[in-house]
């Protein structure tokens, strides 16, 4: 960083708040002697030796009971989760009122292949955009020996700018790197953590505070580091994004909230992000939930599901609950069938190891598509807020009947064995369809399809409703009697929302053709398609606002397993489902159309 205060700089800046009895430095700002970092953490230390993972959140509860002479004054210090938020509210409105609060940004397993494809790029084009606080910094943590130098090439070679000329990209890759830092530990050590947490506090946050200050008491500016219209000091919030394999989660999560906590009774908070998988059944979904919530309150927990995040999935409910036309369609009554599709062109390669313990099922469906089935779904909720969104989820999948292994086609693409790290007579599903159904008065007798696969013939995710048959033929030449209404919205590659119909030919012939009316994105918001956010982006962001509307809620991943887990136990036991084999590249075993008609036809056994 190009204005880092010197270390005499920040051991006169210590003294100085030392002196004055706590952390605060402003005038307004009340002191807590017993809320320090270095008292807290020692009265803390008993904690660290429970056989819990962590003490956290008993910790965190102790730490706010401690802090509550200093809470109404920090109250203004922190940007707290906030319920308030809600699907309406512009991303662009939200973060130009919380730019004024530091934030550090931990990368879990920095070293890895989501933290490279997706978060720091991501990272970096919210920098790009001018949507991150002004003071920010980005510190991978993993146990690779990389030093900041090594790092910074990694992430040099992964940022991407979408728009921009030449020397603006350089100059704000130089700039972005400027904030990105390493530290080398393990997960497992607490004594790492312990020593990562002395490192931020050193290197990463005084600086930031000292920052503030020169701006405070009007001294040298902002030195590039700073910026906006900051009252008070302010100790930045601690995101912690896991970009590491479940494995370590549960280690990972205990050395971050026993050593590496933001000082909460300064005002600072600290967030972590998990990935999916969230476990793999039931059973270790619960054993994960019970080390999280020892260590972190739910409204700390940020679970991404990055298809929530998506441009056209983050639609879907406007789509459908903002337009009348659609919103009264949308039930048993006018509605045949509903599809859900996710189709991959490549294979499990390079992920194999991953892959072949979880399986497409848990890869794709259980997540990815049961959360698109959701939003399509859902009664309308009470409002957009997070919390209603939520509650209309819930709702929905106890509504959905637990699925069975008849009701699924299985399969497996013939090269699939041959792949690294893939045992010799894996029976790991690469494809899977089913149909789900719904018991309630708005789905009962619907089928609602799910498909997934990897190494298929194309790439594209996409939404199909299908509504019933027209009650009158009289206008429908019979070779298109057996064609429906559909709602088709693309989520990738091309976002599109597409009404099929039928219509006359103009002229004096009587043709009646198949027809479409589309909503394409590139087409119809030109400016924004060209520079379209990844949905990490959007998450990250939502993440460091506290708005928490596209996060996973325990209770979501909860249901979400308890649908799942009988097929999946039915499938796996002795001896296994044994999927069908399908060629790379072909289409797999079974369309979802065909699914859809075998169900109508009353030939599968799911009723
Ligand atoms: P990686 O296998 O690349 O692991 C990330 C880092 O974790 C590695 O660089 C390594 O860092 C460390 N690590 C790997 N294996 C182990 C191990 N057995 N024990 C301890 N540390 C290990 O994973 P991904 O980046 O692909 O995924 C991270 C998480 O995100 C996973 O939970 C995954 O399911 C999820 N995810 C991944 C997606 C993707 O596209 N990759 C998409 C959606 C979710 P080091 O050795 O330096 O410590
Ligand atoms: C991940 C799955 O969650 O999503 C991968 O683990 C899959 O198997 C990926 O390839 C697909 O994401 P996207 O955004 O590329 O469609």
């Amino acid at each position: 960083m190009s204005s880092l205060p010197t270390p005499s700089m920040l051991r006169g800046l210590r003294k100085r708040v030392s002196d004055r009895g706590g952390d605060h430095i402003d005038g307004a700002g009340a002191t807590d002697a017993g809320t320090s970092r270095c008292s807290s953490r020692d009265a803390e230390r008993e904690d660290m030796e429970t056989p819990q993972a962590c003490g956290g959140a008993r910790r965190g509860q102790r730490a706010l009971v401690r802090s509550t002479s200093a809470s109404s004054a920090i109250s203004q210090l922190s940007l707290l989760s906030n319920p308030n938020l809600s699907l309406l509210d512009s991303d662009v409105k939200i973060v130009e009122g919380s730019k004024d609060y530091p934030v550090i940004i931990v990368v879990v397993g920095a070293s890895g292949d989501l933290a490279h494809k997706k978060t720091l790029p991501a990272l970096f084009s919210l920098y790009y955009h001018d949507m991150l606080p002004h003071q920010f910094a980005v510190v991978g943590y993993a146990r690779s020996k990389l030093d900041r130098e090594k790092f910074h090439d990694v992430v040099r070679s992964h940022l991407v700018c979408r728009i921009t000329d030449r020397d603006t990209c350089e100059r704000k890759t130089a700039a972005f790197l400027d904030r990105c830092f390493y530290f080398s530990g393990q997960y497992h050590d607490r004594e790492d953590w312990r020593k990562f947490h002395e490192w931020l506090t050193e290197e990463i946050e005084w600086p930031m505070i000292h920052k503030q200050q020169q701006r405070l008491i009007g001294a040298n500016g902002d030195g590039g580091g700073g910026g906006g219209d900051v009252q008070t000091e302010r100790v930045p919030g601690r995101l912690f994004y896991l970009a590491i394999p479940p494995s370590v989660f549960a280690d990972t999560l205990g050395g971050i909230s026993s050593e590496a906590m933001a000082p909460e009774s300064r005002g600072a908070w600290t967030r972590v992000i998990v990935e999916k998988p969230f476990g793999r059944d039931t059973e270790s979904y619960e054993a994960l939930r019970d080390v999280v919530s020892s260590c972190f309150t739910e409204d700390a927990v940020y679970r991404i599901d990055h298809y929530v995040g998506k441009p056209l999935v983050a639609n879907l409910t406007t789509l459908r609950l903002g337009n009348f036309v659609f919103d009264v369609l949308w039930n048993r009554h006018c509605v045949e069938s509903v599809q859900v599709v996710f189709k991959e062109d490549f294979g499990a390669e390079g992920r194999a190891g991953y892959f072949d313990s979880y399986g497409i099922v848990r890869d794709i469906m259980q997540n990815h598509l049961l959360q698109m089935m959701s939003i399509v779904a859902m009664d309308p909720p009470a409002s957009p807020m997070a919390a209603d969104i939520n509650e209309a989820k819930v709702k929905l999948l106890r509504d959905m009947r637990p699925l069975r292994a008849k009701d699924f086609v299985i399969g497996q693409y013939d090269r699939y064995r041959a792949e690294q790290g893939v045992p010799p007579g894996s029976t790991t599903p690469t494809f899977a369809a089913c149909v789900v159904q719904i018991d309630n008065e708005r789905w009962r007798g619907v089928p609602f399809v799910m498909s997934a696969g990897k190494a298929l013939d194309e790439k594209k995710v996409y939404v199909k409703v299908t509504f019933r048959e027209t009650p009158n033929h009289s206008f429908v030449p019979e070779e298109l009697q057996d064609r429906r209404n559909s709602i088709y919205i693309e989520i990738q590659p091309r976002p599109a929302v597409e009404l099929s119909f039928i219509s006359k030919v103009p002229g004096l012939t009587g043709r009646v053709v198949p027809t479409k009316l589309d909503l394409v994105y590139n087409e119809s918001f030109v400016e924004e398609a060209r520079d379209m956010p990844d949905a990490y982006e959007r998450l990250i962001l939502d993440a460091i606002v506290g708005d928490r509307t596209l996060f996973i809620s325990d209770e979501q991943i909860s249901r979400a397993w308890s649908i799942f887990d009988p097929a999946l136990k039915e499938m796996e036991s002795a001896p296994p489902m044994q999927p069908a084999l399908y060629a790379y590249g072909s289409p797999g075993p079974i369309l979802p159309e065909t699914l859809i008609k075998k169900f109508l036809a009353g030939k599968m056994s799911s009723s």
